[in-house]
């Protein structure tokens, strides 16, 4: 970290953060949902990037909060194509938790238009100590639109954007505005575009050391950091370092290095977010312990199914036969099920219902039909005895390979694979779990 003295600083506004001396999480599509905070934060991150929302994707949110987990969920209906018979469901574009996020989260933004920007940072500004305007996506679903890298060749838009942020959201909200760039090819073009951007009102400009072109696995160059570190500190705007961070550790050797302020962690996160765990605080933790860590926040979170298992599928190892388990699983409980995460089977089965995954589940299935069975054999015993009492009969153990296959016959109506009482488990599902329907959820507008 640059400790400078007698340097200007940028103001950093009263609901905003300063992102000096903080080791952080990259914004990232799809792998930077709510769960994959909460766990960098968990293990140390000092503050979180939320992925890339495109404006016009949150232009028109509806802000509510979910009233079994207090997170605050920006939804939208989506259009339904046209076909009238298909059932429209609202989606989640947004979901923070305005507890263990507050102050430590930033919103990402992509756009190509100052007032759209401005309009779609608005909903989200009062519940965010940032927004941060991406011009570093090189994929064409974002540059063909303008955005992203794309802005790195149209720096008098990239000013306009920030300008008009810093002006009608940055300043009303007291949040702070930032940017994420790449370098350019030709250090010269690089030391120009930051020159102009530290002027525009900014706290903090991530650089993300490759260029354009270049693809994830190619090293991070770094002999362009110290000239764009330097021009951010004498405008007094934090300077924070991307590309090829892979731990805490490392992240605060590099700072110290290259004079930057801060530094953000992308891959490594996603692979095991424990990485912002010091060695002195217990360095990188076992595969398991993460996903146990992980799954815990997903359920807590109602995370989209989807999405979970598409982080699952890169912290579990697929070679192991629970990780192919695993990555077969259509619900949460399948999931729990196959990793022997037995503690979380009932969270698991009730944010099934919540989602309405509880009929895609083989586990679910599994345990319904252990339990009818269960049953039917109880009956049939019970018809047995009371026959038996009425003719006389003396008492036989029973043979039959449902009621002996496995071990004892079981007296509660659903047996393993959890360990927790079943009975308990299937009253949670069928009584306490409002179904999101049936639970009129407050509205509330943002400001
Ligand atoms: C799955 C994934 C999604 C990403 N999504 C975004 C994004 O939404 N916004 C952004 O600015 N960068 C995004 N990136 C780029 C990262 O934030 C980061 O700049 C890049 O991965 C380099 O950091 P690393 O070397 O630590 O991985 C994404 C990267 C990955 C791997």
């Amino acid at each position: 970290m640059a400790t400078f003295t007698n340097t200007p600083r940028v103001p950093i506004p009263a609901n905003g953060v300063d992102y000096r001396g903080k080791v952080v999480l990259a914004p990232m599509v799809r792998s930077g949902e709510l769960p994959s905070r909460l766990i960098a934060l968990r293990y140390g991150a000092d503050l979180v990037w939320g992925p890339e929302t495109i404006d016009r994707a949150l232009a028109g949110a509806v802000r509510r909060v979910n009233p079994r987990n207090g997170t605050i969920e920006f939804t939208r209906m989506p259009s339904n194509s046209g076909r009238a018979e298909k059932a429209t469901q609202e989606s989640v574009i947004y979901r923070l938790d305005p507890v263990r996020e507050k102050g430590k989260l930033i919103f990402q933004i992509g756009t190509a238009t100052p007032e759209i920007a401005v309009a779609a940072a608005k909903l989200v500004a009062g519940d965010v100590a940032g927004i941060d305007v991406n011009s570093g996506c090189p994929k064409p679903f974002s540059t063909s639109g303008g955005m992203g890298a794309a802005l790195l060749r149209t720096p008098d838009k990239l000013v306009a954007i920030l300008e008009a942020l810093v002006k009608e959201v940055g300043t009303p909200f007291q949040i702070g505005i930032s940017v994420k760039i790449r370098i350019l090819s030709e250090p010269e073009a690089t030391k120009a575009l930051v020159s102009r951007l530290v002027k525009t009102g900014i706290t903090g400009l991530t650089v993300h050391c490759r260029t354009t072109p270049m693809r994830p696995r190619e090293r991070a160059i770094r002999d362009q950091l110290r000239m764009v570190a330097s021009i951010c500190r004498d405008a007094g705007v934090a300077c924070v370092m991307n590309g090829d961070v892979t731990s805490k550790d490392e992240a605060l050797a590099l700072m110290q290095e290259f004079g930057v302020d801060g530094a953000m962690i992308a891959t490594a996160a996603e692979a095991n977010p424990s990485c912002f765990q010091t060695e002195a605080e217990g360095g990188l933790l076992p595969w398991k312990e993460v996903v146990h860590e992980y799954l815990k926040f997903c359920l807590e979170a109602e995370n989209r199914f989807g999405n979970s298992k598409y982080l699952l599928n890169i912290l579990v190892p697929g070679k192991l036969p629970e990780g192919k388990t695993a990555k077969s699983a259509r619900s949460y409980a399948d999931t729990c099920h196959a990793l022997g995460f037995e503690d979380l089977m009932p969270a698991a089965l009730r944010v099934d219902e919540i989602l309405n995954l509880t009929d895609k589940s083989v586990t679910t299935k599994d345990l319904q039909t252990e339990a009818v069975r269960s049953k039917a054999v109880q009956n049939a015993m019970e018809n047995n005895e009371t026959a038996r009492a009425a003719s006389g009969a003396s008492r036989v153990k029973s043979t039959s390979p449902v009621a002996t296959a496995g071990g004892p016959i079981r007296t509660n109506s659903i047996p393993a694979p959890t360990k927790s009482k079943p009975q308990e488990t299937v009253s949670e599902v069928d009584v306490s779990i409002p179904a999101p329907e049936a639970t009129p959820q407050k509205q509330e507008l943002a400001a």
